[in-house]
């Protein structure tokens, strides 16, 4: 869940690394460092906290060396063994050696057993640091720093990735992937720049290179070598060209990355159905074509698995897919499904469902099929990301680079694709019965810009609620069929970002236990649009109505009795195919969680204890 950058070529190192780091800081945010040549060596600067205490501790402490220094490599930690100390953060050094970790050392304790044998005293409680003492002791036995590195990184267990320097070899910096992301790209003015992700590397050049597992980056002021980790044999990297932008990746005005990602939804959703269908056939839901179309267009089952986020998007997925596309769906957590057995019927296909292509969990499931020779599919927002790689075939959404930890517009891309997925499928059973909902479909773009922004912005309504409510105990989101997901899903914001308790439950659920907890200290949000569902969810309100919670009603502009039970109530915008109420029910629970997020003072766009993408199990 780390973040790596390395850098060497004719730019202020230093500087190259702290932009980049604060690009990656969603990846981790614990503590933060940076490591740079100079001529009396390697000099590390580093400390717990986020990034802005090192470059606190940098501006009270001008250095000559630090500014005209052009090798470097940085890190942002999300704490896994040892904790978030200055002793644990990263960069550590080994005599030497100096290096950063993304990943886990799985056999750490055999490794570190073996060094304290041989009189290492690591400093810190970290895994990382004992790579350094690896690759110290084969150069010791005489390997060059390169062999040195691959020799080490093949005594470790685990998904990870390194990148390291050594004070003999000045202006090198090699990187290692085993696991976690690495990518690399040629600096256009001389040198290189090695990160965990893109990001860092995007207002630098556009052309990239995403290292395959078992792969070793040499970088240096000359350019770039890749070579084989098993063999050290060369590598000629095939260099892709991403269609991300810098400004993608700046806050643009807004005072967080979640509120504008979730203002960017509508044009996510438009870049969405436009990439992913073929325009240029007028019949509706053609996909356009690739290795992953066929996959699903074939399949006889679909195994959706995510984490999170995704796995909600995926229970919404899970209802349009049946319903219109009338193929069978499971749903499971990753982290679940990995370790039961589970019995697929044939031709099942199975989904990884993970807006960052990285989630261990959901990787762990997807390779774990491929080996049983099951077809899988990607559904990713990261271009080269190892899911979208190592899954049989991928879909990508085009929500552009997410920042803010609180998925939003990747979510609701991720529904924009399963709805094409049904739609495609309706099509493939009777041509032409998928146009009015393709038709209904094209429309929400327009509908949700125009609910987040037209005079009456959503927004102000729900900031004068969340005003109203930030001193309740805990929040209840209730929901039947497709709203029940985004119930779950409207919980989860809250405590991710707000840090308030909070559940979702399917409407029914409530009275099996969980109304024993409904007094006047609850809120409870309704989300009850004018669909098949409303009818019921409104009796489960009436029940919660009479325990004294305060209720927040989400429906209809005209449902004059969900207004009458609420003490608060939220609009939707009409919309004809109840179905895709989820769209704008999506935007009222994120808005709902931000607003209350922003009255408590959290770190909206870095919530506590959390990442951006989960690489550990
Ligand atoms: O990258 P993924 O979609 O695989 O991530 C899964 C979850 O970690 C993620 O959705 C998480 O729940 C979000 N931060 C929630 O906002």
């Amino acid at each position: 869940m780390c973040g790596i950058v390395g850098y060497v070529g004719t730019r202020p190192a230093v500087d190259v690394l702290v932009r980049g780091l604060k690009r990656l800081e969603y990846r981790g945010y614990d503590s933060t460092g940076v490591a740079f040549e100079t001529p009396r060596g390697i000099l590390i600067e580093k400390s717990e906290g986020k990034l802005e205490r090192v470059e606190s501790l940098m501006g009270a402490n001008p250095n000559a060396d630090r500014s005209n220094s052009v090798c470097g490599i940085g890190h942002t930690r999300w704490a896994t063994h040892g904790k978030p100390t200055t002793t644990n953060a990263h960069p550590h050094r080994a005599g030497s050696v100096v290096l950063v970790h993304n990943g886990i050392i799985e056999n750490y304790r055999e490794i570190k057993s073996e060094l304290l044998k041989l009189g290492y005293k690591p400093e810190s409680e970290t895994d990382s640091e004992l790579f350094g003492y690896l690759v110290l002791e084969e150069m010791k036995a005489g390997q060059s720093f390169v062999n040195s590195v691959r020799r080490a990184f093949k005594k470790i267990d685990g998904a990870c990735s390194f990148v390291v320097m050594d004070e003999k070899h000045p202006g090198v910096i090699v990187g290692a992937r085993n696991g976690s992301p690495l990518v690399l790209a040629k600096d256009p003015q001389g040198g290189a720049i090695l990160a965990s992700d893109a990001q860092p590397i995007l207002e630098y050049t556009k052309d990239v290179y995403f290292l395959e597992n078992g792969e070793v980056a040499i970088i240096s002021p000359q350019g770039v070598e890749i070579q084989s980790l098993e063999t050290g044999a060369r590598i000629t990297p095939a260099f892709v060209t991403l269609n991300w932008s810098v400004d993608q990746i700046d806050k643009g005005g807004y005072p967080h990355y979640m509120l504008k990602e979730i203002y960017e939804q509508p044009s996510a959703l438009v870049d969405t159905f436009n990439s992913s269908l073929d325009r240029s056939r007028s019949e509706p839901f053609v996909l356009a074509p690739h290795k992953g179309v066929d996959l699903l267009m074939n399949a006889k089952e679909l195994t959706l698995i995510a984490c999170g986020t995704s796995y909600y998007s995926s229970m919404i997925g899970k209802y349009w897919l049946e319903n219109y596309g009338e193929i069978p769906v499971n749903v499971d957590f990753a982290s679940e499904y990995r370790y039961r057995s589970s019995v697929l019927r044939e031709q099942s296909v199975l989904v990884g469902v993970s807006q960052s292509g990285e989630t261990a969990d959901t990787l762990a499931v997807l390779r774990e099929l491929k080996k049983k020779n099951v077809p899988t599919l990607g559904l990713t927002n990261v271009r080269g990301s190892t899911i979208s790689r190592e899954a049989g075939g991928t879909f990508f959404t085009y929500a552009g680079p997410e920042i803010g930890v609180a998925a939003t517009k990747s979510f609701t891309t991720q529904l924009a694709t399963f709805l094409m997925w049904a739609g495609a499928l309706r099509e493939k059973h009777k041509k032409g019965s998928g146009q009015k909902l393709f038709e209904e479909m094209i429309q929400l773009p327009h509908l949700l810009k125009s609910y987040l922004e037209g005079d009456n912005g959503v927004q102000k309504k729900i900031r004068s609620i969340a005003t109203q409510v930030q001193n309740k105990k805990g929040f209840f989101f209730i929901g039947r069929g497709p709203s029940f997901p985004i119930a779950l899903e409207g919980a989860l914001k809250l405590k991710e970002i707000a840090y308030i308790h909070a559940e979702g439950y399917a409407a029914g659920e409530l009275k099996h236990g969980p109304i024993a907890m409904i007094d006047e200290s609850m809120v409870v949000v309704v989300l009850a649009p004018k669909d098949h569902w409303r009818e019921k969810t409104i009796s489960n309100l009436e029940e919660v109505k009479a325990r004294g919670a305060t209720i927040i009603g989400v429906g209809d502009a005209n449902d004059s009795h969900l207004k009458d039970l609420s003490h608060h109530f939220v609009a939707l915008p009409a919309i004809e195919n109840e179905d895709l109420s989820v769209f704008p029910l999506a935007a009222v629970v994120q808005l709902l969680s931000y607003e209350l997020a922003v009255l408590k003072g959290t770190d909206v766009d870095q919530p506590r204890n959390l990442a951006k993408s989960v690489t550990v199990e």
